[in-house]
């Protein structure tokens, strides 16, 4: 899913703080090393296949706590061929090489992410095993038969994206943040073989259920095994927002209270085609 760094919830150093402030902070999933010339910014990936470096243009989404535990997850067969779907920076292709993949076809909705992905290929030395095309979901990739497909394309309501600055370049989730993950998981179609596997991230800021009812309708629910689980606190910003407010009064995420803090969930689903 698209989602915001679910653990200090900032999507990288140097994101606006809970106060409003601008800060400079570093996360489980990756530090930032240094801001480059032209709004640039470095970071170090510190989560499964890793450590290792990404550069990342000023709109593109850094990778989160949702990306570590979709990397945790993943389970790459030597030698497959790995689709992944709303690549951002790469990150996630690049641990998928790293564990062993023999090819990786990313792809994205913005420019900005497919060029900072052949540029992360390059400096890690990966480009012989990853490519990274442009275009709407599976659209650019109907031409690859994956027997892994990494679906951790934007599910965060636009309205909660908008509330915060998670995704400076746009290509939020949808009205309910299950729109984007809905027609990625029903426009499949061949790019994942039979007996492959959908690692598929969802989380209660989301209208979830929608999203796994369409999973269930594509893989059948005898298919999805439920990896990992993790609740996480929501950030100030967003637990006060306007935004918030509307989709709990709509009954479409579903949050806990712990003290002074609203939590949410997410969950990493292996979903099998048979
Ligand atoms: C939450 S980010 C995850 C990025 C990366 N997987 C990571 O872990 O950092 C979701 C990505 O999906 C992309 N995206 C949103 N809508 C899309 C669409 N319709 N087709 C392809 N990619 C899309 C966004 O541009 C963004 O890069």
């Amino acid at each position: 899913m698209s989602s915001p760094d679910h653990s200090g919830e900032r999507p990288y150093a140097g994101a606006r703080s809970d106060n409003g402030g601008e800060t400079l902070v570093s996360s489980p999933e990756r530090s930032l090393l240094r801001p480059t010339p032209g709004g640039m910014r470095e970071i170090e990936w510190t989560g499964a296949a890793g450590p290792f470096r990404l550069l990342l243009s000023p709109t593109v989404f850094a990778p989160t706590s949702t990306s570590r535990l979709v990397a945790e997850a993943m389970e790459i067969p030597p030698g497959a061929t790995v689709l992944d779907v709303g690549c951002g920076s790469g990150v996630l292709s690049f641990v998928a090489a790293r564990k062993g993949a023999g090819r990786v076809v990313g792809c994205d909705a913005a420019p900005e992410a497919v060029a900072d992905s052949r540029r992360n290929a390059e400096r890690l030395g990966l480009s012989d095993r990853t490519e990274f095309r442009l275009g709407n979901l599976l659209e650019p990739v109907r031409d690859v038969k994956a027997q892994v497909v990494i679906g951790d394309v934007s599910g965060i309501p636009d309205r909660l994206a908008a509330a915060s600055d998670w995704f400076p370049g746009g290509y939020a989730g949808g009205p309910t943040g299950s729109e984007i993950p809905v027609a990625m998981v029903e426009t499949l179609g061949e790019c994942l073989d039979r007996e492959g596997v959908m690692y598929l991230p969802t989380g209660t800021i989301q209208a979830e259920n929608r999203v796994l009812a369409a999973a269930r309708r594509v893989f059948g629910q005898n298919n999805m095994d439920e990896i990992v689980t993790r609740e996480l606190p929501l950030p100030t910003i967003l637990a006060k927002s306007q935004a918030l407010a509307q989709l709990v009064a709509e009954g479409l995420v579903n949050l806990r209270r712990r003290g002074s803090r609203l939590l949410w969930r997410i969950t990493v689903w292996r979903c099998r085609r048979t």
